[in-house]
């Protein structure tokens, strides 16, 4: 019996070794944690219990101490954040370059599996050079078992990615299968095809950082949801996101203590300007209604028009959707629209009731954003928030005009409960434009057509510029003093909170993608 516990020591130290002391000492070096120590920051401490520690690609002698690529590159298990269940995968980029070959996904898939069977987060840090390339492709069918349980697991589970260094070539289908892609600067990167291809094919120089790092993704292509400047600070944001969401779909998500916002919602009635036209911070207004004026907000850096993120409202996680009137005067363009309708269905999925803060003047207008399909891509909103039939409430601050009034879950989306502020304007389109068709001749034959133009958009807002004609329709549920909000959403969500509603049976419908 001694013999055989230090074997299996000595195995278990080679294991927990890595890639060894030299390889490890480089990681730290470019300022990245090894795959065992960003497991031990991120979990509770002593929860980390390992799963596959044992296998190995090369089977010829499992009874010595020759263990070419100790883990396979990757480390598996499960263990507790804040006292709730995860499973994890962690490459170990000192073995191999954390390179996937057939067993190193095999371990991923187990994981993966383990955590749908038992409904809990799935977590993985990714530090891979991709495919191993010694092992051709049996790597790929290892992707495709990886991206086919992504899939199956979608909206069963969270699964959140952590890119935490290299991430090329098809191995970022991974991460952009989950729900969310956490990324740190100037350690991480994720590309298709790196600078040096792109260099023979295009001619394009670009470096790596520039092409595809933490800013790039999380600014201009809105692959990643999340930025730190470091990897303590990412593990950290992703705690956060985790005390947001339920552990699968039949859950609910974690209730907390009750808050008042930190600041008072007194001034919510200067904080929107009259002037419809005079842009402000609609984060301003949230942090006024939410529990500890706390707002988590997921692709903050992305179109920055929409503002998508996790708040609570008596203690209860809610998604938060809001137009920003600061960016493009809040109108819905492209990518804005893919930021909105991909949050509203990861709510759905996972019983998150939706709060839709509306300040909107219209669809973005411009030849750029027709020839890139907003007509394909506005229409992702709309059928996002038909789909969902979580709790539903929105909140007509001011504009709501044309399409992009429906869009923010109107009534005839789903909206469960809508209210108004007396600021509010609804109607098909906002006045200057409207009096330019209806009034035209009019104002071409008036002797002073700018003053007829001001009298017409005068007596357009007076007449249409209002909530009220929405209101004794039914479509606003009240008009309510802005400061009432936050009162109104507790009693609101209350009232809902036993929502149900059947819908069709189907295989799935067919998102406008
Ligand atoms: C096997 C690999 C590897 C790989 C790295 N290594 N990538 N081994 N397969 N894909 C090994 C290296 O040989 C080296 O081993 C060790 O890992 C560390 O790598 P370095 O190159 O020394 O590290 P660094 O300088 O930091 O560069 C990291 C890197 C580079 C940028 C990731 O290694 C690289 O370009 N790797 C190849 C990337 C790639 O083209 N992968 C295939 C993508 S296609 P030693 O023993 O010397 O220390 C793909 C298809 C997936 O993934 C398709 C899915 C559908």
């Amino acid at each position: 019996m001694e013999d055989k516990l230090k074997f299996l020591q000595q195995r278990r130290e080679i294991i927990i070794g890595g890639g060894g002391p030299d390889r490890i000492e480089d990681q730290h070096k470019k300022g990245k944690q090894t795959a065992r120590e960003r497991l031990e920051k991120f979990l509770d401490p002593g929860s980390f219990v390992e799963v596959g520690t044992f296998v190995q690609g090369n089977l010829e002698d499992a009874s010595t101490m020759d263990i070419p690529l100790p883990g396979e590159g990757v480390v598996t298990g499960y263990g507790t954040v804040n006292g709730r269940l995860v499973y994890l995968f962690a490459q170990d980029f000192t073995v191999s370059g954390g390179s996937l070959g057939e067993m190193h996904a095999a371990k991923i898939c187990r994981v993966m599996d383990l955590a749908a069977q038992n409904g809990a987060p799935l977590i993985g840090i990714n530090d891979s050079g991709g495919a191993r390339i010694q092992e051709g492709v049996m790597s790929l069918d290892g992707y495709g078992n990886i991206f086919f349980r992504n899939t199956i697991n979608s909206g069963v589970i969270p699964q959140i990615s952590v890119i935490m260094g290299p991430s090329a070539g098809g191995a970022v289908y991974s991460p952009a299968l989950t729900d969310f892609i956490f990324m740190v600067d100037d350690t991480s990167y994720m590309f298709i095809t790196g600078p040096q291809v792109i260099k023979a094919v295009t001619g394009e120089e670009v470096t790596p950082g520039k092409l595809g790092g933490a800013a790039t993704h999380n600014e201009t292509s809105g692959v990643a949801h999340f930025r730190a400047k470091n990897e303590q600070e990412c593990l950290e944001m992703i705690k956060k996101l985790l005390s947001y969401l339920p552990s699968n779909n039949l859950d609910n998500p974690p209730a907390v203590s009750p808050v008042e916002p930190t600041i008072p919602a007194e001034d919510l009635v200067e904080l929107v300007p009259a002037d419809p036209n005079k842009p402000y911070d609609v984060v301003e207004v949230i942090k006024r209604i939410v529990d500890g004026s706390e707002l988590f907000q997921v692709q903050e850096h992305y179109a920055k028009n929409a503002v998508v993120g996790f708040a609570r409202i008596d203690g209860q996680t809610v998604g938060i959707i809001a137009n920003q009137p600061k960016y493009l005067a809040g109108c819905l363009d492209i990518n804005c629209s893919d930021k909105i309708a991909r949050f509203v269905r990861f709510c759905d999925c996972f019983n998150i009731p939706l709060v839709t803060f509306v300040d909107v003047p219209g669809y973005l207008p411009g030849v750029h954003q027709e020839y890139g399909g907003i007509i394909r891509h506005g229409a992702k909103i709309l059928y996002a928030y038909s789909e969902a039939t979580v709790p539903q409430i929105s909140v007509v601050l001011r504009k709501a005009y044309g399409g992009a009034y429906i869009a923010m879950n109107a009534r005839s989306l789903g909206a469960d409960l809508v209210y108004a502020w007396p600021t509010a304007e609804i109607a098909v389109m906002g006045p200057e434009g409207a009096i330019n068709i209806i009034n035209r001749r009019e104002i071409e034959k008036s002797d002073n057509p700018d003053e007829m133009r001001k009298q017409k958009v005068a007596e357009y807002r007076q007449k249409f510029a209002n909530p009220y004609i929405a209101a004794a329709r039914g479509w606003i549920d009240d008009v309510i003093d802005p400061r009432e909000t936050r009162q109104r959403l507790i009693m609101g969500l209350a009232s809902l909170k036993n929502k149900y509603e059947d819908r069709p049976r189907k295989k799935h419908g067919n998102f406008p993608v």
